[in-house]
């Protein structure tokens, strides 16, 4: 659907005309599952929106509708649900709860939402409905919060609401992403740090088609097994508030008197903290053999240490190896399936595509659908 169909679509259902709001997936280059630990990520918005057309109506009612999802969802605003629906409007209405939790006044409304960020894919297709819906509710009132506070909000619309008990780095690259640049994050901080993506390098982006579902019980169960990591150090040094505070040098001190399974999951993250920010330093200087290195690093991390990768993306991560123009690639977000994250030189990323795919298909029997992303801008009004 294109936006004069979007705008064409309300019209018909609403009987109004809308504003649209518009806000990105995400992949992430490196810096996996330290969010929620306050330590690094470096994302880039893609190509990929949600969007989200809205207008006021008279009444104290939300109206959420959408083309591709089932159902027209209607709640009174002076009730709004206290527990999720488990349904995809869920985002939307989770947005609009924190709202009017946090104090803004939100009137009733309509809206419609569109989305063409594959979902399950990890590529943040829920953080996207979140920021355009946020933003486009908050269009209808007077208060306009500042691009991390939406973050943060949508965030806790996730975490409080959804159930699922995300980090920062979806919701605050849709925000904030730079056309042609990648984000280091700091997730304590929310300082960031725009790293340019080197000219002729595309993000060859490579979905395994296996879906991936962060409300089931393995992402909370990694984050509970990291909360378990820093209660350990904290006995030792009490100055530890996350694993962001640990250091190499403290982990390997206190190695066995971890149990094993908490060491192993400490031990991806306060390493990936580092390949992190070694990684935006080598993107900067251009190094992409440097950063071909440290990306193979965490994803063999995230399969042996981490624990979340699974057999189809570790095939899809070797499948690019010695391909031409291939620069380095991973797991990228959640895992448990989803996509495969690729720097490639550009003029080899059609023959990469079509290469990767062959090999996919041939291991697997899975038909790949690879999408050529490049960075792009963060969320916003469309004109
Ligand atoms: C999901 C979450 C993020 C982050 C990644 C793993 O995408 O939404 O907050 O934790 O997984 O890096």
């Amino acid at each position: 659907m294109n936006l004069p169909e979007l705008t064409q679509h309300f019209q018909k259902l609403f009987d109004d005309y809308p504003r649209i709001f518009r806000a990105p997936g995400r992949v992430n280059l490196i810096g996996e599952h330290t969010d929620y630990n306050d330590g690094f990520v470096m994302p880039a918005a893609v190509g990929f929106s949600t969007y989200v057309a809205i207008a006021g109506s008279p009444d104290r009612k939300l109206v959420i509708h959408s083309e591709e999802f089932p159902g027209k969802f209607e709640f009174g605003l002076d009730n709004l649900p206290q527990q999720r629906t488990g349904s995809w409007c869920d985002y939307a209405l989770g947005v609009a709860i924190m709202l009017q939790e946090s104090g803004l006044k939100i009137r009733g409304a309509n809206l419609l939402v569109h989305s063409e960020v594959p979902i399950g894919a990890g590529l943040s297709s829920s953080a996207a409905v979140e920021v355009a819906s946020a933003l486009a509710l908050m269009s209808l009132g007077e208060l306009q919060l500042p691009l991390p506070e939406v973050a943060k909000l949508c965030q806790r619309a996730e975490n409080n609401f959804v159930g699922a008990r995300v980090g920062i780095m979806d919701q605050f690259v849709s925000c904030l992403g730079k056309a042609g640049q990648a984000l280091l994050l700091d997730c304590r901080s929310l300082d960031f740090k725009l790293v340019p993506i080197p000219s002729g390098i595309r993000l060859v982006v490579c979905n395994t088609m296996v879906k991936h579902d962060l409300a089931t019980g393995a992402y909370n169960t990694r984050r509970k097994e990291c909360e378990e990591g820093v209660r350990y150090f904290a006995k030792w040094d009490s100055t530890i508030r996350a694993l962001r505070d640990v250091s190499p040098e403290m982990l390997d001190e206190h190695a066995h008197d971890l149990p094993p399974k908490i060491e192993k999951r400490c031990s991806h993250v306060v390493r990936e903290n580092q390949r992190t920010l070694d990684a935006a330093r080598a993107l900067t200087d251009g190094d992409l053999v440097q950063v071909g290195k440290l990306m193979r690093e965490s994803h063999q991390s995230l399969r042996d240490l981490y624990e979340v990768s699974c057999r189809e993306l570790d095939v899809m991560v070797d499948a690019a190896e010695g391909l031409p123009g291939f620069c380095g690639g991973r797991m990228t977000g959640g895992g448990f399936g989803g996509c495969t994250v690729n720097l490639v030189r550009e003029e080899h990323a059609g023959n990469f595509a079509k290469q990767i795919t062959e090999r996919y298909s041939q291991a697997t029997g899975i038909k790949a659908q690879v999408y050529l992303c490049t960075a792009e801008a963060g969320a916003g009004e469309l004109s």
